[in-house]
């Protein structure tokens, strides 16, 4: 949570910040700050509200110009979001200014112990303790910034990412990483901070991501210094990979919302996971992360899946589709409750972390603890680099491409469809499933694309029965089997946009409480395609039925039988059961679009949430 980005070098920092913000709001947006250096002294504007606020205000009322600059979007952790704990935060003197991305667990202590030496606080947040932290060991030391901030880092326990300068000293920025990410973008004769790589992508493609532990002296005149907040250790050859990212994939190409494209990008995302790994002809799935470790899968127990959010959905839909192909245990965790409680994790057991962003803390300790009892933890992320996807022993990045709306799309399907490969590969490994069937599976795969833009054009029916169930209060999801895990992220969907109250069930659970709540004011949208229980889930619709609820059937093409029952229909072309919600989740994108939008909801940044969850 929380967007960081900085700049020193040749450029006005504060076009580059300001764009590096609106890029990075995804992260948090509810207030934002930027401070500039103008060569004589701080010009330091925040505000609660979203960076266009911001930049409203800061261009009437301060002073912009200036070659070094910094600027947070928060994601309010301590302290309610208002001016005062906006970042980025003043030292006592007015020399030092800092930016954070995380939680000081242990602020409270240092802010009394500071309080008694005569420090005082404007704001109520973690973050304006750090900086000061850092100044009273400056001043009583008579240390350096980065030997300062070294010394006072050790001296907390939580997460950060981190940058700071001081006025003093306005060719160099400080910034360390624990637990959150930070990238530092390397141009010729420039420097760029960032919690990800695209507030800088259209600069430099040379990044260099900073490891757990690490922080680094980005100093204008001198090479990056890299060394270890522990113990002062210097890191000699850090790593300056090439990014692959483009400028068009991190905007939003002519669609209205960055979730919009995302759901129209399916196809291609899609096709993107394939690349490289699914030779259908040949019938081989490629995957160097399950290649390499190919005993380790024939011979798992079980498989242990951890995520959160709509990653635990692609997880429960693993279930379905592992249990089957490979006929061995899986297990799908809520992260945040396994690595709070004392799970067992025995010797053959696979760990899988789903993630699309990699960062996700309670995701990233879960497989960590995980780890540490023994287990091999393979990562499916999305964002190349990122800390779960490098913590992980192996793994398959999915290739969905930057995801920008908070709201998951893409990086669900995509999810499904890596672990999707991944049952077939094992399931083939260890001969649970016979070539032809193999085969049959692969070129059903296959055509996953081309049914996913069929799918696509329910658009203008799911607009249509937005229109209707808009101001709807309650709304039910209900599916069955693999489109059980389908029905819960519809209902994720719509409330997390358009902040409508909805349930996901399992069908037949439906009789054990959630039929109470049906009238005829309850939507109820049902998954029905026909390969999956069907004249069971037609049951579960005559029920609903009978008990006068609305029915928006998802429905199989050509279907009669729902139709004559339901209030409205959508289709979606026919595929094999396991792979079907790769499809019925379209519909349910767009229809919760759409109510969204039409209830005037910010789409793409819906309030409360972030999209990367990097606090527990
Ligand atoms: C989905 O729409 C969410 N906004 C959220 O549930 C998300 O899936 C969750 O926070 C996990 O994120 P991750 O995949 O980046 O770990």
């Amino acid at each position: 949570m929380c967007g960081i980005v900085g700049y020193i070098g040749h450029r006005q920092a504060y076009p580059v910040v300001m764009k590096g913000l609106q890029r990075l709001e995804y992260r948090g947006y509810d207030s934002a700050g930027v401070a500039v250096y103008d060569g004589e002294s701080i010009q330091l504007f925040k505000t609660k509200g979203k960076v266009e606020d911001l930049k409203n205000k800061v261009e009437s009322s301060m002073n912009t110009a200036g070659n070094l600059g910094i600027g947070h979007t928060r994601w309010a952790t301590h302290g309610v979001p208002n001016d005062v704990n906006s970042h980025p935060h003043y030292s006592n003197s007015g020399d030092l200014v800092i930016i954070h991305n995380g939680i000081i667990e242990n602020y409270d202590a240092i802010k009394k112990e500071l309080t008694k030496r005569g420090f005082t606080f404007e704001s109520d947040t973690d973050t304006e303790v750090l900086v000061n932290l850092i100044e009273d060991v400056q001043i009583n030391q008579g240390l350096k910034l980065g030997k300062a901030v070294q010394v006072a880092l050790n001296q907390t326990v939580g997460a950060y990412a981190i940058a700071v300068f001081d006025k003093k000293k306005p060719n160099e920025i400080v910034v360390a990483r624990l637990g959150s990410p930070l990238a530092i973008g390397i141009g010729e004769g420039e420097f760029f901070i960032a919690s990800d790589a695209s507030p800088f992508i259209e600069y430099t493609t040379n990044a260099l991501y900073l490891e757990d532990g690490e922080m680094a002296i980005v100093r204008l005149d001198k090479k990056i210094k890299v060394f270890s907040i522990k113990d002062d250790a210097l890191i000699t050859a850090p790593y300056i990979q090439e990014l692959k990212l483009n400028l068009e994939q991190i905007e939003k190409g002519g669609y209205e919302h960055f979730m919009l494209k995302e759901i129209y990008e399916q196809p291609q995302a899609i096709r993107d996971t394939f690349r490289g790994r699914m030779r259908v002809k040949e019938g081989i799935i490629k995957m160097a992360g399950v290649d390499d470790h190919i005993d380790k899968f024939i011979n798992a127990k079980r498989l242990v899946i951890l995520a959160c959010g709509t990653s635990w959905h692609a997880g429960l839909v693993a279930e379905y589709i592992i249990e089957e192909l490979v006929r061995i245990p899986v297990e799908v965790e809520y992260a945040s409750e396994f690595r709070y409680r004392n799970p067992v994790i025995e010797k053959g057991d696979i760990v899988i972390a789903i993630s699309q962003s990699g960062e996700t803390a309670d995701t990233m300790a879960a497989m960590k603890l995980a780890k540490e009892q023994g287990a091999f933890v393979f990562g499916v992320c999305n964002v190349v680099g990122s800390s779960i996807s490098r913590e992980a022993h192996a793994g398959a990045y999915t290739h969905a491409g930057p995801e920008i709306g908070v709201a998951s799309t893409k990086a669900f399907t995509t999810q499904i469809t890596v672990l999707t490969l991944l049952g077939l590969k094992i399931a083939k490994a260890k001969g649970k499933i016979s070539t032809s069937d193999f085969h049959m599976h692969l070129e059903e795969l296959n055509l996953v694309p081309q049914k996913v833009e069929e799918a696509l054009q329910s658009n203008e029916q799911a607009k249509k029965i937005a229109e209707v169930y808009k101001d709807a209060a309650n709304f039910l999801y209900l599916g069955r089997g693999f489109n059980f895990p389908v029905a819960l992220e519809g209902a994720l969907k719509l409330k997390e946009i358009s902040y409508i109250h909805a349930e996901g069930y399992p069908a037949a659970e439906m009789k054990h409480g959630p039929i109470a709540l049906i009238d005829e004011q309850m939507p109820v949208v049902v998954i029905a395609t026909r390969r999956g229980h069907y004249d069971k889930i037609v049951s579960n619709i005559q029920e609903i039925k009978s008990r006068k609820g609305k029915i928006i059937g998802i429905v199989t093409k050509g279907d009669v039988t729902v139709r004559d029952l339901a209030d409205y229909v959508i289709e979606v072309p026919e595929i094999m059961d396991s792979m079907s919600p790769l499809l019925t989740t379209i519909p349910l994108q767009l229809l919760s679009y759409h109510i969204a939008v039409m209830l005037n909801k910010n789409v793409d940044q819906p309030r409360n949430l972030a999209k990367s969850v990097t606090v527990e």
